[in-house]
């Protein structure tokens, strides 16, 4: 079947899964209100970044007795971070079902050299977290960003446990509830549901990981920048945005107004809501077309950030020229930029669609999809 191209085009083609698109009123010029050129230790730099801590704060709706921090080197910053101050102290579970939380298992394994219990899903699937063993300490990712998988609920984690549950929730906050509860260390980064600029990351530490760092000293060395405690006291100027090293205060305004925009558009509610239907106009092209299918096989887990999928057609004989083929030619008529599969993940498509992402932009670019499938059948 040949089929003509489709009349409109999104009015915003980037669908990246991180960097993530800006949010619909963003404007450069704004960003004139950072004060570049001053110390982060002046009151202004300072303010700021209390600021963007307790706005943070208020988005997500994180406990007033948690602390949260900026810390460098963006999301995977954060996770190191958390892994290296905090692991050893007892048994470790890691658990892995796409590309990011398959990294977080090598540095434990690999080079924190712990005999940890590993528990791995393939790539669509997701490893049974109800049956893991809460009294060691838990690492995993709330939405595996690879694989388009995403925890349903925090249900399967008990409230009462000995272990620390680490979460790396940078494809899930501000798109996805996180039961506060169940989670004591949480981390994300700026580039990503938000759509701001990378550099940073954000430590969400529960009042039970304080107690570990406060009472538990690792065996290896730990450079200054994953630095969280002294004297075996935390470091509390980190949590009142007296950063470790320097930050970007460019970084940092975007980021504040970033977070401006996500309180217009009704706060965390609002922007699930948006990140819900820009996903469910995908779930719908993909009921309709009986070539193109959801990687996550049970649609409890399939993500409302980074939805993958995979083509099923018979025809194809080559399945990653194929999503390849058919992510350039979107590029190549301006309709979705950064679309194809991550490197490690199977051949298929990736479409984010957390907030900052417009639904008439996702239900624009599906017909143009149905429109690259056909041309590349043909082809
Ligand atoms: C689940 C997950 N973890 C970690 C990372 C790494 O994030 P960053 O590049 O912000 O360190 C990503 C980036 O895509 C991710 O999706």
């Amino acid at each position: 079947m040949d089929i003509s191209k489709p009349a409109a085009r999104p009015t915003n083609p980037r669908f990246s899964s991180g960097p993530c698109a800006k949010y619909p009123s963003f404007n450069l010029q704004q960003l004139d209100s950072a004060p570049l050129g001053r110390s982060h230790r002046a009151a202004v730099g300072k303010d700021k970044l209390k600021a963007a801590i307790e706005e943070t704060r208020e988005l997500l709706g994180v406990p007033a007795e948690y602390h949260i921090g900026i810390v460098p080197a963006s999301d995977t910053g954060a996770v190191e971070m958390a892994m290296w101050s905090l692991l050893g102290a007892r048994p470790v579970t890691m658990v892995a079902w796409e590309s990011f939380g398959a990294g977080w298992v090598t540095d434990v394994v690999k080079q924190l050299k712990l005999d940890a219990t590993v528990k791995t899903a393939d790539y669509g699937e997701i490893v049974d977290m109800a049956a893991l063993d809460y009294d060691t300490d838990v690492v995993f990712t709330w939405n595996g960003t690879t694989a388009g998988v995403r925890m349903p609920s925090g249900e399967a984690i008990p409230a009462r446990r000995a272990g620390l549950t680490i979460c790396d929730a940078t494809s899930a906050a501000f798109a996805q509830d996180l039961p506060w509860d169940k989670l004591d260390v949480t981390t994300f980064s700026w580039q990503k549901v938000l759509g701001g600029e990378a550099a940073h990351g954000i430590l969400i530490l529960s009042p039970r990981a304080v107690e570990r760092l406060e009472t538990y000293t690792p065996p290896w060395p730990m450079p200054k920048i994953f630095r969280l405690t002294k004297g075996g006291k935390l470091i509390d100027g980190i949590f009142r945005g007296e950063t470790i090293n320097t930050p970007s205060m460019l970084a940092v305004e975007d980021y504040l107004y970033a977070l401006d925009w996500a309180r217009s558009v009704g706060g965390l509610k609002g922007l699930i809501a948006r990140a819900d239907a820009n996903a469910q106009a995908v779930f719908d092209f993909c009921a309709a077309n009986d070539w193109i299918e959801n990687l996550a096989v049970d649609p409890a887990t399939r993500s409302n950030t980074s939805v993958c999928l995979k083509f099923t057609d018979a025809r194809i004989t080559d399945g990653a020229a194929f999503a390849k083929a058919v992510a350039k030619r979107l590029e190549a008529e301006n309709v979705a930029y950064d679309i194809g599969a991550y490197r490690d993940a199977p051949a298929g498509l990736r479409i984010w669609c957390g907030g900052t992402v417009e639904t008439a932009d996702i239900k624009a670019l599906l017909p143009w999809l149905a429109w690259a499938f056909e041309a590349e059948i043909n082809a």
